[in-house]
């Protein structure tokens, strides 16, 4: 452990900055070994605080080495300067100067990805949310926002392309023959949104005309052999582009839009001005190599970045505190964009899915933290599913509470209120109430509240009035720092149905209608509803109109009613999750008891109906057939008994293959035939319908069932199929599943995305040697520590392996405690995410707790960076 902890940095100390950079003047002079940036900063004393005499305090970063500093043409004698704890610290200055400061840095050496480094043969960087302080010694703070001229210098013949933000301005030999390139970006920007890029690369070209008919330059950089996998994500990107003109009015502003493709990058991707910087994995598809989800995956994600163009740049953020300001509303606008590109339920059904596996889980841990945190040790900690995911529904919140057209009035006054400047969640709010003339006062707690909030309702109906009443209370449990919590506005959308499944129209407070939003705002509150003609079953919560936890008790038919004639898509299924949740913690409850489990379900009859409807959009029958993953029913459960969890999904799942297997069957016949691949709504909803059947009806034990499964992965003109096929295969422990993996791995030996989806799939066997393997993996040639996409193949994969990660004997989480302790120095970003399923030791069931627990403590004993040292000490707290 080291001797003083990393300090805590609280919102409530934020100071304006004291000096302001009206110009950033860089040069690179690029080199692998040690490469000297120029800076030359053009500072002057922030007027806003008044006179001052306060000393220049510059951030720097561990590997940056400072070889020159210059006040105007004056060079700083090293009595004039100071440097502690990675700051640079110049006592005396004017009001106004230029500050010239010359730094070596070493990108080959640089293996944390952040600033400037090296991914395969070229150089890119990494600022968000303080790498530009591994650069040069900087004002790196998002309120600080100034124009840069970025000079690139390097040899061209191995570095013909060279991209900076902007525009290129400029470009010549320098007198040792190297080729140097100039660009000017003209909006002013924080030191987070800055990228260079050179390479050898690849380009493809196109052009989007505005809607003012401006003419955009698109252009979409890879390694040359990618190249031929971009042409998804360019027309991705055009469909943004038009989709942020009609729904927000939003027009792209420079002359050219540039995204390049790396391979190592800790996160997905990044909005840097007019050079979008992405994992591959996040841009690159084929047919051949890519799934149907991760095709998705890249739509989403290019709109994401394009989108921040607005939400986040043009207006962005004061302090990393406010960092959901532009990552909850950016994730808002992107969920909108690809339901409208695609079907607006099922785009609800997966991401509520996954908040409610992965959000509620953090909020339910010792990381739990507001959607506005309060304070952090690392910033990088941040970017989390509760500032992403559940800043998005606080956004979504304020779309129901507003209406559609108040809320577009709200953004419009957002951004024009606002361009240029650095703000906060308080003031998009302030632009929406003052746009709306609605107060959200009270609704702001959900910013600085942590903790899924859980509604229970119950209801009483009079035949005699025709009155219905629901009464709802809702509770946030503590989280940390935070021991009371104060109730929350949680919109409530409801509808109510007879008991033959025909929607009720019902008023509530003079308003009669179908659907209502209910605004639960007290600890306990009764709505009343009149004109009721019959006792009705309230369908809750309809599009999960709140992020909230909602309880109410229906009976089995009454989910299956809701199941089956909801008008609300989301809520039909929304109620078979519920049916089979609980049905599964039924099961659960014996497994523990150990007892032999048995069940007389009620899915089967539901899933009958279900699939014979042929009214039903495919994609929404695959998804109401698929059962609670385990990760949503560990996050139900306290505590969790893995083993347990597992048995009872398998249970389940093969009772009710066995009871479907014809309708399995023929819904996979039905839907195989394949045509040429293509990554549409229609498609892959019939692609996932079809697997989706084929992974029940393989639990059957139909001959013809096991032949489809290798059928299937030795003939798909696609990697959705193949890959489908293989996962089933591998999960259902199919004969052939060991040749299988061995196959097509050698089919895909020499594509890199490919092969991390065979890393991930191979790592999470459920065998007794599921270590061994997985040990066996990271000595693999295809494995490189190095490369965080490799790292999280295999190590996620493990994760999610229930059954090896939670072996008794502790073996699992000792691994992974390995491993964090491997990459704590390395790569300390990627270190820390590692822990997140160690955060979790808490609620395991008392033996593996403890063993998580001694994982845990081993590693706080560490000499921990920053970011796994907050996590790991949070955890222990
Ligand atoms: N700002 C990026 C996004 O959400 C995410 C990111 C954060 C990327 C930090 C890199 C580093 O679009
Ligand atoms: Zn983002």
């Amino acid at each position: 452990m080291k001797e003083s902890q990393p300090s805590t940095i609280y919102l409530k100390d934020y100071k304006v900055p004291p000096f302001l950079i009206d110009k950033t003047e860089l040069t690179f002079d690029l080199d692998e070994a040690t490469t000297i940036v120029t800076s030359r900063l053009h500072m002057r004393r922030n007027p806003a605080c008044g006179k001052s005499t306060v000393p220049l305090t510059l951030d720097g970063g561990e590997g940056v080495k400072l070889i020159g500093l210059a006040m105007d043409d004056y060079t700083l004698p090293p009595e004039e300067y100071r440097i502690s704890e990675n700051k640079l610290i110049i006592t005396a200055t004017a009001d106004q100067f230029v500050l010239t400061c010359e730094t070596l840095i070493e990108p080959q050496n640089n293996t944390s990805l952040e600033g400037l480094y090296r991914s395969s043969s070229m150089f890119c960087t990494q600022c968000e949310a303080e790498g530009f302080r591994h650069i040069t010694y900087y004002l790196d703070r998002p309120d600080v926002m100034s124009v840069f001229t970025t000079t690139i210098i390097a040899d061209a013949d191995r570095y013909p392309v060279m991209l900076s933000n902007g525009n290129e301005v400029e470009r010549g030999k320098t007198e040792e023959g190297k080729t140097f390139v100039v660009w000017n970006d003209p909006f002013p920007k924080p030191a987070y949104l800055f990228a260079l890029v050179a390479g050898d690369l690849a380009v493809k070209n196109d052009i989007f005309t505005t809607q003012n008919k401006r003419d955009v330059k698109l252009q979409i950089f890879t390694e040359t052999h990618n190249i031929d996998k971009v042409d998804y994500a360019m027309e991705a990107l055009k469909r943004s582009m038009r989709w942020d003109e009609e729904a927000y009015g939003r027009e792209y502003d420079l002359d050219i839009f540039m995204i390049v493709a790396v391979d190592d990058f800790n996160m997905g991707a990044m909005e840097n001005k007019g050079l979008n910087i992405f994992n591959s994995s996040c841009l690159l598809a084929s047919p051949e190599t890519t799934t149907d989800d991760s095709y998705l995956r890249v739509e989403a994600i290019v709109a994401h970045e394009y989108f921040h163009n607005w939400s986040g740049n043009r207006v962005t953020c004061r302090d990393w505190f406010q960092l959901s300001l532009k990552e909850g509303f950016t994730v808002f606008r992107d969920q909108t964009f690809s339901a409208d590109m695609h079907s607006e339920t099922v785009k609800r059904v997966e991401d509520v899915s996954f908040l409610r596996t992965a959000q509620f889980a953090e909020d339910a841990g010792p990381m739990a933290h507001p959607v506005r945190p309060a304070s952090f040790i690392e910033i990088s900690n941040f970017y989390t599913l509760t500032v992403y995911e559940k800043g998005a529904e606080i956004v979504r919140m304020i779309h129901t509470l507003l209406g559609a057209e108040k809320f577009r009035a709200g953004s419009d006054l957002y951004f024009e209120r606002h361009d240029g400047q650095a703000v906060t969640c308080d003031d998009f709010v302030s632009a929406m109430e003052d746009a709306s003339g609605v107060d959200l006062t009270q609704f702001k707690r959900w910013y600085s509240q942590a903790g899924t909030p859980v509604v229970s309702v119950t209801d009483e109906f009079d035949a005699a009035s025709g009155t219905y009443r629901l009464t709802m209370k809702q509770e946030t449990p503590v989280t940390p720092n935070q021991p009371t919590k104060l109730a929350l506005h949680i919109p409530v959308r409801v509808g109510l149905l007879d008991q033959s499944g025909n929607e009720l129209s019902a008023t509530l407070d003079g308003t009669t209608a179908e659907d209502h939003v209910l605004h639960l705002t007290s600890s306990e509150q009764v709505f009343e509803f009149s004109g009721v003609t019959a006792r009705p079953i309230p369908s809750l919560l309809r599009g999960f109109s709140a992020p909230v936890k909602l309880h109410y008790d229906y009976t089995p038919a009454n989910l299956l009613l809701l199941m089956s004639s909801d008008s609300d898509g989301f809520n039909r299924w929304s109620s078979a999750q519920q049916l089979a949740v609980n049905e599964l913690q039924a099961l659960i409850g014996q497994a523990i008891a150990g007892e032999t489990l048995s069940i007389d379900s009620q899915l089967i009859d539901g899933f009958k109906a279900l699939i014979g409807d042929c009214n039903l959009d495919p994609a929404m029958v695959a998804l109401i057939l698929t059962l609670p993953s385990q990760a949503y029913l560990s996050e139900l459960a306290n505590p969790i008994y893995p083993a347990a969890i597992k048995q009872a999904r398998h249970y389940l799942k093969t009772q009710l293959a066995n009871a479907l297997s014809g309708e399995f069957e023929s819904l996979y016949t039905n839907n195989k035939s394949q045509g040429v691949y293509q990554a549409n709504a229609e498609d892959i909803a019939c692609r996932s319908l079809k697997n989706l059947a084929l992974s029940y009806w393989v639990e059957t034990d139909s001959e013809a069932a096991q032949q489809a499964v290798v059928q299937q992965f030795e003939f798909a003109n696609n990697m959705t199929d193949q890959f489908s096929a293989l996962s089933i295969a591998v999960h259902s422990q199919h004969e052939k599943a060991a040749d299988m993996l061995a196959v097509f791995y050698d089919q895909w030996k020499n594509e890199p995305l490919v092969v991390n989806k065979w890393l991930m799939l191979s790592a999470g066997q459920e065998s007794d040697d599921a270590l061994i393997i997985v040990k066996g993996l990271m000595e693999h040639p295809a494995f490189d520590l190095k490369n965080p996409n490799k790292v999280r193949s295999v190590l996620g994969g493990f994760g999610q392996n229930m059954a090896a990660f939670h072996k008794e004997d502790g073996s699992g989480y000792r691994f992974l405690a390995d491993q964090i302790i491997l990459l704590n120095k390395r790569n300390p970003q990627i270190a820390s995410r590692l822990c997140t399923p160690l955060t979790r030791w808490k609620k395991m069931q008392p033996e593996l707790s403890e063993k998580m627990k001694s994982e845990l403590e081993r590693i706080l004993a560490e000499d921990l960076s920053k970011d796994v040292y907050e996590v790991i000490s949070k955890c222990l707290a």
